[in-house]
């Protein structure tokens, strides 16, 4: 049985060899070759360790491991580069220049990797990280198994497992598909689906907040709690990325998977271990759970331009590759219900969106009000106490409750506890990839999103998409740059007698 302390107590990994498909990509550059080498600067990687990029343009080892190199200065968390570490790195870090397609070049990747097992001792274990666009994953994945890099192993060691980027699918039917064809060359417990909010520090305290701490546990349900709100605010427009916002959405990027992730960690029931099927069969009960969205209780809507931070900025539609009559939504607000014993009756909030006054992403718990027979100021009235779990930035916890003023009336006033990770233990939380390519290596797919977690997920907003392809840009809102989105959405709490939170 898997304890908390016995997850935290494993800090050894195997040997092994990463082949990281898509390397001359930015994801690379960015995150996963900082991430390794923070896990070797943190001694959590053995020597018997190797990384192979693979990718189509012709390069060296030599030239892929200056690239790197230079990733790594820009963009790993620590700095600067410590240079015995690198000379370690890079000799253990090369590149194999193939076409996805071309069956081929998985034959040769096959020798180099055999050779490179006897050299570095890495004992056959493979993991292959597919950060390519997702039409290749099938294909990659097939290519894989036909030239026997995956195994069809039972539990016995060596192993191979794959990672893959989302999206997972772009609504329920192609999600399914793409699964079918995964399955066509794997088994579930060899797929790793990157969610990398779950690699988030606070996001995994969610799991210890609520079950480490028997006096939050005994209030979590409808009883106690009057509603919950959810916000994951951006104040960036979306940049270069037209042509990717244009096909995806802020209900596909953002929604769909990030934060009903984020969801059913709040409101799933605890598991009996911390197992990996433990922990996310109680997730998939809470997405099981939830009533099939009415287009009542969603809002969508896109930015027009607007004033952030003193700019003035565009409108989403004149920005680079997007059509001047998009129907794309920036912003979405919803209420969701679960519909368990726990939750019945407790609506659960959530906006999400680009061009928002300030880039913050929280979950707030709103408890009931106290019955006013005792105090019936306003100030109890109208302020319940909220604790506030705040994801990013300034991670932190916040409780908000009432006190009395000094003084000779009974004269309430709100007072905030708070707790801030950042302050109090004094360092940089680990990148989210650091933390899920560690946990892949160990085998450990508690962090990684189930393929019933997906489905459940698109069965959820597949309909919501379908609608919204048919409706094109009716009842499409929009709110100026700046703001906190359209009223419409005020509309949607305010029917309930409820306000978004000024955050
Ligand atoms: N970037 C991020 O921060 C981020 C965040 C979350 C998810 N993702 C997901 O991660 C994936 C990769 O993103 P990215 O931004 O790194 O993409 P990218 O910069 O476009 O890189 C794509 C990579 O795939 C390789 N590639 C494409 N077609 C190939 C082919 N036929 N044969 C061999 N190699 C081929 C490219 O190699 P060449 O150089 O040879 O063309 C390049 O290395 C995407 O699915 C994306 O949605 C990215």
């Amino acid at each position: 049985m898997n304890t908390l302390h016995e997850k935290t107590q494993k800090r050894f990994t195997e040997p092994c060899i990463i082949t990281i498909f898509g390397a001359t990509g930015d994801l690379t550059a960015r995150k996963l070759i900082p991430a390794i080498y923070e896990l070797l600067k943190e001694g959590l990687l053995p020597s018997q360790f190797v990384c192979i990029g693979f990718a189509r343009r012709v390069k060296t080892d030599q030239e892929f491991r200056q690239e790197m190199r230079l990733a790594i200065q820009e963009f790993s968390r620590s700095k600067p580069l410590d240079q015995e570490l690198w000379a370690h790195f890079e000799n253990h870090l090369f590149y194999h220049e193939a076409a996805f397609p071309e069956l081929e070049g998985y034959h040769r990747l096959k020798k180099t990797l055999q050779e490179l097992d006897i050299k570095f001792g890495t004992k056959g274990n493979r993991i292959f990280y597919l950060a390519t666009p997702p039409s290749y994953f099938p294909l990659i994945c097939d290519n894989l198994k036909k030239s026997d890099l995956i195994y069809d192993e039972d539990d016995a060691s060596p192993w191979s497992r794959v990672i893959i980027e989302k999206p997972f699918g772009h609504d329920f039917p192609s999600a399914s598909n793409l699964q079918k064809s995964l399955l066509l060359s794997l088994k579930e417990d060899q797929i790793y689906r990157i969610d990398h909010w779950l690699g988030k520090e606070t996001v995994q305290n969610l799991l210890v907040f609520r079950f480490a701490n028997s006096i939050f546990e005994s209030l979590w349900n409808n009883r106690y709690i009057d509603h919950i709100q959810v916000t994951v605010a951006e104040d960036l427009g979306i940049g270069t990325r037209g042509l990717f916002w244009e096909e995806t959405g802020l209900l596909r990027d953002i929604v769909q998977n990030h934060v009903m992730q984020l969801l059913s960690l709040i409101a799933m029931e605890p598991p009996v271990t911390l197992d990996a099927e433990a922990i996310r069969n109680e997730k998939v009960k809470v997405l099981q759970a939830m009533r099939p969205l009415t287009p009542e209780n969603i809002i969508r809507a896109q930015y027009a331009s607007g004033i952030i931070h003193e700019q003035e900025v565009l409108s989403y539609r004149e920005e680079k590759s997007v059509d001047p009559l998009s129907s794309v939504e920036t912003y979405c607000a919803l209420k969701l219900h679960i519909d368990n014993w726990r939750w019945a009756d407790v609506p659960f909030y959530i906006r999400a969106g680009k061009r928002l006054p300030k880039k913050t992403t929280e979950v707030a718990i709103i408890f009931k009000n106290p019955p006013s027979i005792l105090f019936q100021q306003d100030a109890a009235k109208n302020s319940p106490n909220v604790l506030v779990l705040r994801i990013q930035p300034d991670e932190s916890i916040s409780l908000k409750m009432h006190c009395k003023v000094p003084g000779l009336t009974h004269a309430l006033q709100p007072v905030k506890m708070d707790f801030k990770y950042g302050s109090y233990f004094g360092m940089t939380p680990p990148e989210a990839y650091e933390r899920l390519i560690y946990d892949a290596i160990m085998g450990d797919s508690t962090l990684f999103a189930s393929q019933d977690e997906v489905l459940l997920s698109w069965k959820l907003f597949s309909p919501v998409l379908d609608l919204w392809k048919e409706q094109k840009s009716d009842a499409l809102f929009t709110y100026p740059a700046g703001s906190w989105g359209p009223k419409e959405a005020d509309d949607l709490l305010e029917r309930d007698g409820k306000k978004w939170r000024v955050v």
